[in-house]
């Protein structure tokens, strides 16, 4: 491939990520916009330059440039991560991306979250991303997880495990609460037996204060003060 071939192909790359952008930021209003002051699209830019650098055996200067992007950006990927076009990463303060992390197609990263390793080996040790995948604010996918097409990471989850295709992941530790059904647009909640206990403890805590008050204003009104065994 010629330098043109090269060029051409960076510009296509851009095009589309600044597409991507227009169609899930509703804050969006023009290409120029998104291509002027989107700090996501800029690292996204300057990381398929260092990573073809990198594939092209250039030492040091990948690096550089991830580190200048981080700069620039304060979004951190290494020039070894794979990222498939078109991908957003939305305001991008705080983004981590370690060396052996693969993004698929389409996919949708918020601030502060974080693709990082769990082992000190030189092999695949970061999160292998399916197309589609949305990850929230702040979240954390740890170690060389396989994380399906579609899924959805929750603002914050700190995910350890593998997720399945269309699962919706929240949480410390990350928990599956729902599954959406592409094939006939459903959302499939899954009870979720923590949430459920706390909820009757609450209740529970309420219906004894209101005993209590209740208690207590019989007795200031001299009335025998009894109580009930429910
Ligand atoms: C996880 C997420 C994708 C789910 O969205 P959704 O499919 O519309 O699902 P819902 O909002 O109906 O939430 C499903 C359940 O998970 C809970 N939930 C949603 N997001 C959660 C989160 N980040 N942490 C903990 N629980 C969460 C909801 O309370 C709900 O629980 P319930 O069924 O007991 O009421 C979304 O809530 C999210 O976190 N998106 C990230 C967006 C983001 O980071 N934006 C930053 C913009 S600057």
């Amino acid at each position: 491939m010629s330098l043109l071939d090269d060029l051409r192909a960076f510009t296509r790359t851009v095009q589309a990520d600044v597409q991507f952008a227009l169609e899930r930021d509703p804050a969006a209003t023009s290409a120029l916009e998104v291509l002027l002051v989107y700090p996501g699209v800029h690292a996204l830019a300057l990381h398929r330059v260092a990573a073809a650098l990198q594939r092209a055996g250039v030492s040091l200067l990948p690096r550089m440039l991830s580190q200048f992007t981080r700069w620039l950006t304060g979004i951190e990927i290494h020039p070894s991560a794979q990222i498939a076009s078109p991908c957003l990463i939305d305001h991008g303060m705080g983004v981590v991306i370690g060396e052996t992390a693969k993004i698929g197609a389409r996919c949708h990263l918020h601030q502060g979250s974080t693709l990082g390793g769990a082992s000190r080996l030189r092999t695949q040790r970061h999160p292998m991303l399916g197309d589609d995948v949305l990850v929230g604010a702040g979240a954390s996918l740890i170690g060389a997880i396989s994380i399906g097409k579609g899924a959805k990471i929750g603002a914050g989850a700190v995910v350890v495990a593998n997720v399945p295709p269309y699962a919706t992941v929240v949480g410390v530790p990350g928990h599956i609460v729902a599954y959406y059904d592409p094939g006939d647009d459903t959302v499939l909640r899954l009870p979720d037996p923590e949430h459920d206990r706390i909820e009757q403890l609450e209740q529970r805590v309420d219906a004894l204060q209101a005993e209590l008050r209740r208690f207590e204003e019989r007795a200031a009104g001299g009335a025998p003060a009894t109580i009930s065994r429910s």
